[in-house]
């Protein structure tokens, strides 16, 4: 028997402690802890591991000395060899102590080894050594996500991800809201997403979609008497990834019978509160400062507003009112604005830094017609526009450096266009100036509620409204009327919640009215068939006695890569898709066999050449 397979057999009894817990306070005493090499390395003729699990890093020395077979085997050991050890515990030598590691002090002086799994040469480097910015690419680190899982870091997030999940829980029972499964298997909601679809077999040509959220299921919650439901569930949608988008995802999903606004904006201040502070130990604000749509877009270019710092756009229309610039009249008289984002004590980055700004920034990247500026000189010499005064009057200029308040020393940087492109255009330009200029407070956490979001938003491509939400939001109440005159003008009873510009939660006060709902359909140009057959359920459930309801679904992966500080959510998730919506260890999506296709009346075409 080689000597490989005889440690195997010649397990020693179960872990005593963990990597992370032995301290001076154990000296002498005897113990066995298993865990993975971290590091090894032969010291002239004692080798020194650093063993690692879950809980932490602790030295292990094989001296000739204190066991000759154990020091033979161990010079065998490599890089994330599975390991069991025992051994006493030892007060490490002055100069090899290591304050930084709560077992820095001690050593373990092994005894008896066994081996009991090996490890191929990895094919990048996890040690709990290895630095950051040393770290292999994501797409390595995704196709061998069980060996990335074990860098302290990303153990790290999903301890806090777990830690996220337990005050949600607690938090939730207290509040007396019950935890409710929703099928998996579901009929489609709509949320703007595509649907990720799956067959029936019992039932041919028929389709399940994966829920793009439990929308119409926690409303029907409601009016079965639940009152109070919370769900933490995973969310499918087919749409286009970026760094804060997944295919499947997970909302904290709520809904509350009889629900206003306000239970809802503090129910969920409380959650916020509770996971900031039992988390991070952080105590936040409550109550959230609110802000509604119009505002957000007018004020800073955005309905999830960044307000870790505080530029503020301005809105010049009236200030350059028949200014005679071609430009500016064109954008007003078709029904636009002209609006300016003050830069204070800019100072003077030179013409190349202005040319970049309009050539790359606000053409290229921003996607808008140009960018025009007014430098307001420290030294008290002439304001400076970048129109020549014969094309755009200093009157103009002047007026307009007055309106935005902009003082010597600062820079006025002025976009015209229509609503709401010119303000999501003035909005990413006020990002990208406060990221250049380094003035967004990394450490501090603003959180807002966005309120009073149209209810429709016209869809140029299909000729119709489509929800802004989706379409069981309700109207405000004194906007019912134009639901049927002017639909793009009715406020919807909907808010989102934003964290450091990230959309982090969406919810709305629901129809609980069957005519309502009926002309909610209508308005978004959904036929009377088609509405029957796709929530045909939904309008019959509310004409049994619906009461009021609402809610919101927050994004969990989102607010765990906020508190985590990571840079996406594939961070943050145990096995997330990459871009391209692909899980690369385990090669998802694939193929299937032909067989398995004919058993569900599927026929697969080959994409055309
Ligand atoms: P909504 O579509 O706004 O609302 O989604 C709620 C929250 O879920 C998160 N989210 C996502 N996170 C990661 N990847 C995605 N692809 C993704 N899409 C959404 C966001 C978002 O704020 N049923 C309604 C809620 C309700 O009305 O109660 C809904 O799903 O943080």
């Amino acid at each position: 028997m080689s000597s490989f397979s005889e440690n195997i057999t010649n397990q020693h009894p179960d872990r005593t402690h963990t990597c992370g817990k032995l301290s001076d306070v154990h000296l002498g005493e005897q113990v066995v802890l298993k865990g993975w090499v971290d590091t090894r390395r032969d010291l002239g003729g004692v080798i020194f591991v650093d063993l690692r699990d879950r809980y932490g890093l602790t030295q292990i020395v094989f001296s000739p000395q204190d066991n000759p077979a154990a020091h033979e085997l161990a010079d065998r050991l490599r890089s994330e060899y599975v390991i069991s050890v025992m051994g006493f515990v030892a007060l490490r030598s002055p100069e090899t102590v290591n304050p930084k590691l709560p077992t820095g002090r001690i050593e373990v002086r092994v005894e008896s080894l066994c081996i009991l799994a090996e490890s191929e040469a990895l094919p990048f480097s996890i040690s709990s050594h290895t630095q950051k910015t040393k770290l292999a690419s994501e797409d390595l680190r995704l196709r061998y996500r069980y060996l990335d899982l074990r860098r302290p870091d990303m153990l790290q997030k999903m301890i806090l991800r777990h830690q996220v999940y337990q005050v949600i829980h607690r938090y939730f029972d207290a509040e007396g809201f019950l935890e409710v499964e929703t099928p998996t298997l579901m009929k489609s909601t709509p949320e703007g997403a595509r649907d990720y679809l799956v067959p029936s077999r019992v039932h041919p040509g028929a389709f399940y979609a994966l829920p793009q959220s439990p929308q119409t299921y926690k409303q029907l919650l409601m009016i079965g008497g639940l009152d109070k439901y919370v769900q933490i569930v995973k969310c499918f949608r087919d749409e286009d990834l970026r760094a804060d988008r997944q295919p499947e995802f997970t909302q904290i999903d709520v809904e509350m019978a009889f629900a206003t606004e306000e239970a809802i904006y503090s129910l969920t201040e409380g959650l916020m509160a509770a996971l900031w502070d039992e988390v991070l130990g952080i105590k936040l604000r409550t109550p959230f400062p609110q802000l509604t749509y119009q505002n957000a877009l007018w004020r800073y270019g955005s309905d999830k507003p960044d307000l870790r710092f505080d530029l503020q756009i301005c809105n010049l229309s009236s200030a350059f009112k028949d200014s005679g610039f071609r430009v500016f009249d064109q954008a007003l008289s078709a029904g636009g604005s002209v609006l300016g984002l003050v830069i204070p004590e800019f100072g003077d980055k030179g013409r190349g830094y202005m040319d970049r700004l309009d050539k790359t920034v606000v053409r290229k990247q921003i996607g808008a017609g140009g960018l025009i500026h007014v430098r307001i000189p420290s030294d008290g010499t002439p304001p400076n526009c970048s129109v020549k005064s014969h094309v755009l009057s200093e009157e103009f200029v002047t007026g307009a450096i007055q309106a935005s308040g902009a003082k010597a020393g600062d820079l006025l940087l002025i976009l015209c266009g229509k609503w709401p492109t010119v303000q999501e255009q003035m909005g990413a330009l006020r990002l990208h100036m406060a990221r250049e200029l380094g003035c967004i407070d990394e450490s501090s956490w603003q959180f807002a509620w966005i309120t009073e979001f149209p209810l429709l938003q016209w869809d140029e491509r299909e000729k119709r409204y489509s929800a802004m939400h989706h379409p069981f939001t309700s109207p405000k109440a004194d906007d019912l009327e134009l639901l049927s005159n002017d639909p793009a003008h009715v406020r919807a009873r909907a808010y989102d919640i934003v964290l450091n510009g990230m959309e982090i939660g969406g919810g709305s006060i629901r129809i609980h009215d069957q005519q309502v709902q009926k002309q909610m359909f209508d308005t978004l140009g959904i036929p009377d068939e088609e509405s029957e057959e796709r929530f045909g359920f939904l309008l019959e459930a509310l004409r049994y006695g619906a009461p009021p309801h609402g809610g919101i679904a927050m994004g969990l992966d989102r607010i765990v890569m906020l508190l985590s500080q990571s840079m996406s959510l594939r961070e943050v998730i145990a096995f997330p898709k990459t871009q391209s919506a692909q899980e690369p260890m385990s090669g998802t999506p694939s193929t299937v066999e032909p067989e398995r296709l004919n058993e569900l009346n599927i026929r697969s075409i080959p994409e055309p050449e």
